[in-house]
């Protein structure tokens, strides 16, 4: 009975990371999926109106009177605000309002997409201070000084995206050498953490069918913590393909291409007259040193426990998906144009 079931809210579920958190919801009919988006004709959220108990509801997250409308009927929330888009001043606002009103309108669980507190875990020292990052995890501190009832709330903190091996984290041809790939990334020998998103979205649903270990827990997930040179190995070994790690500076990391300016700042979407939002030079320095300097720890056992059936490997990960180090789309955001849209003050 479609009245029975228990509905809950994704903000941010038509992105790269809220695409598989919403089918991983609206898997096995157990609940009705509401996604706000800002656009109902776009691609992902065309791809997710098909799928039975999702309802897209069309309006802009980071709007009062929006997310009143959003919240009527709504028993559980999973939030992704975009640190990207909005910067991180109005990352902590939003976190915090959305939580207010998941309290207000009686939400039974209330899910928090975390990330690290880069700057807390390097003792605040600024080559750590990190926009998207301690945003979220402003957030994070504030959920966790809350009580857990009558409204659970959970974080799921994650970390790079293994799919961004496709878009930000793509190879590129040795030109010497064209034959090789090179993976080019500023982490030394540094294991970092990669999650896969399908994962990503089974946790979520964990989450939610699970509130008597969920309730009150900050949980950190990733498929593998794992050094470039380690990755790269993996690579040529699965695919065949010849390819090299190259650790490169931050001033070498800025001057790839990944972004169009690193003078730009971080908050596409946002008034760029604001002096609290980060370059991405800023943020993106401090984004790394704190992957380079291993600040991040994952409890690997827990996470087998919880999800036996996860991807494990980079390794695995590269033969399920058939991965061969060819770029293609991942983020919405570059879809809509957000990689060249950067302007500065
Ligand atoms: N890239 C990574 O490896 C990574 C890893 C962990 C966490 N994150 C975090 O994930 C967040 C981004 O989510 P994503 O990775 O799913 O990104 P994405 O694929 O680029 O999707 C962007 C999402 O933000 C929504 N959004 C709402 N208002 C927006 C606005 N004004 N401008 C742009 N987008 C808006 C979009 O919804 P509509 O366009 O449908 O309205 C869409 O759902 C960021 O806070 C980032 O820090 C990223």
């Amino acid at each position: 009975m479609p009245s029975s079931k228990g509905k809950i809210l994704v903000i941010g579920g038509t992105g790269a990371q809220g695409v598989p958190v919403v089918k991983s919801f609206a898997s096995g009919s157990k609940y009705a999926v509401r996604v706000l988006t800002r656009d109902a004709s776009s691609s992902s959220a065309s791809e997710l109106a098909v799928i039975p108990g999702v309802e897209i509801f069309e309006g802009d997250s980071y709007d009062e009177a929006t997310l009143r409308k959003a919240f009527v009927g709504i028993d559980y929330a999973f939030v992704n605000t975009n640190g990207f888009a909005i910067g991180e001043k109005a990352e902590i606002y939003w976190g915090i309002r959305m939580y207010e009103l998941a309290r207000e309108f009686g939400l039974k669980h209330f899910i928090y997409a975390g990330l690290e507190y880069a700057s807390k875990l390097g003792n605040f020292d600024p080559k750590y201070r990190c926009g998207h990052l301690d945003g979220k995890a402003k957030v994070t501190d504030y959920l966790s000084a809350q009580p857990t009832t009558p409204m659970a709330w959970s974080v799921l903190t994650s970390c790079l995206y293994m799919e961004g091996l496709s878009e930000v984290l793509a190879p590129h041809p040795d030109p010497n050498n064209p034959g090789t790939l090179i993976f080019a990334a500023p982490l030394g020998t540094a294991k970092c953490p990669l999650i896969y998103l399908k994962d990503y979205g089974d946790y979520a649903r964990w989450m939610l069918d699970t509130p008597a270990r969920s309730n009150g827990l900050v949980l950190h997930v990733a498929t593998e913590d794992i050094s470039w040179k380690d990755l790269t190995a993996a690579f040529t070994e699965v695919t065949g393909i010849k390819s090299v790690y190259k650790d490169i500076t931050l001033d070498e990391y800025f001057k790839l291409g990944v972004f169009e300016d690193p003078e730009a700042k971080v908050g596409h979407s946002v008034t760029r007259n604001d002096p609290t939002l980060f370059t991405i030079r800023e943020n993106y320095s401090g984004f790394w040193n704190t992957w380079k300097d291993e600040l991040t720890k994952r409890d690997y056992k827990l996470l087998d426990e919880i999800l036996p059936t996860r991807v494990k490997s980079v390794k695995e990960w590269m033969k399920k998906t058939e991965y061969k180090g060819k770029s293609a789309p991942v983020l919405k955001d570059y879809r809509d144009g957000a990689r060249t849209r950067g302007v500065r003050q």
